[in-house]
């Protein structure tokens, strides 16, 4: 039991790698607040894990929203230990034709939603004494810009911004590091044309991708003591498609 009584906020958290995320932790003995846009559909996938989970309405990009959030996870479960920034947004769009609403949707929610829960959900570590950690997902599109401008620019700008908050954090023990998946097998991906999927993985030495469990163990690893020393880094899990 790598984090027994310790308390998680994980955002998109309905599908995907956040669902994997909130049962990797509930296996390790974790309390999560779990927080997606799609309330039914998180209600829906998380019910069996019972009362170790408190599923959320959040619009992680909204100021008032996560404010909401947080205070609820301080109401119910009296402070926070682990906050995973995994809500993101993507699109197919080129970049001449990205509109300035599709720019600021993607910018808003896979930038300015890792701003705001990172900052919330630090002032409430802090609040608590306690030595938190937290953990922004990034994309191996941030590196090779195989992925729309939108995209690949909030992905890059997460890591800078995990840098910055390094820094700071630390003084109150707070770790914070970026987790970089490859292509992984989620709804996200459902929508790639499958010429683009076969192109993807020729790059993936691999040859497959990767797997929603693959990535909760890694965030597993980061949020417990196991990571105890390491902060600011880029965690890579991409079967070898990239070198950071
Ligand atoms: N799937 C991949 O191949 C891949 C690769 C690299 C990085 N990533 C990143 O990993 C993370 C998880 O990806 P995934 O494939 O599991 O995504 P997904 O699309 O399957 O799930 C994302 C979840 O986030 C929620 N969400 C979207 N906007 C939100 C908002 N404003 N507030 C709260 N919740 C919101 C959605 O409702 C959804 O449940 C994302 O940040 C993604 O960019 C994914």
């Amino acid at each position: 039991m790598k984090l027994l009584n310790k308390v998680a906020f994980v955002t998109g958290a309905a599908q995907g790698m956040g669902q994997a995320i909130v049962r990797g932790f509930v296996a390790e003995g974790a309390k999560v607040v779990a927080v997606d846009l799609n309330q039914a559909a998180l209600a829906e996938s998380l019910a069996d894990l019972g009362e170790q989970v408190l599923a959320l309405a959040c619009n992680v990009a909204d100021s008032a929203s996560v404010a909401d959030a947080m205070g609820q996870v301080e109401v119910h479960f009296g402070g926070l230990d682990i906050v995973v920034n995994n809500a993101g947004v993507g699109g197919l769009d080129s970049f001449l034709d990205t509109s300035d609403e599709s720019w600021a949707r993607v910018i808003g929610v896979n930038l300015g939603g890792t701003f705001l829960c990172s900052r919330e959900g630090a002032r409430l570590m802090i609040k608590g004494a306690r030595k938190g950690a937290i953990i922004n997902l990034s994309s191996t599109a941030a590196l090779t810009g195989e992925g729309p401008a939108h995209y690949c620019a909030s992905k890059a700008a997460v890591m800078g911004l995990t840098r910055s908050i390094t820094r700071e954090l630390a003084a109150s023990g707070i770790r914070v590091n970026t987790l970089v998946p490859g292509p992984t097998n989620t709804p996200m991906m459902a929508g790639i044309p499958d010429d683009y999927m076969q192109a993807l993985l020729k790059n993936v030495p691999l040859g497959r991708l990767c797997e929603t469990d693959e990535i909760a163990r890694v965030a597993v690893f980061l949020a417990s003591d196991d990571a105890s020393y390491m902060t600011g880094q880029n965690i890579a899990v991409n079967g070898g498609m990239a070198f950071i």
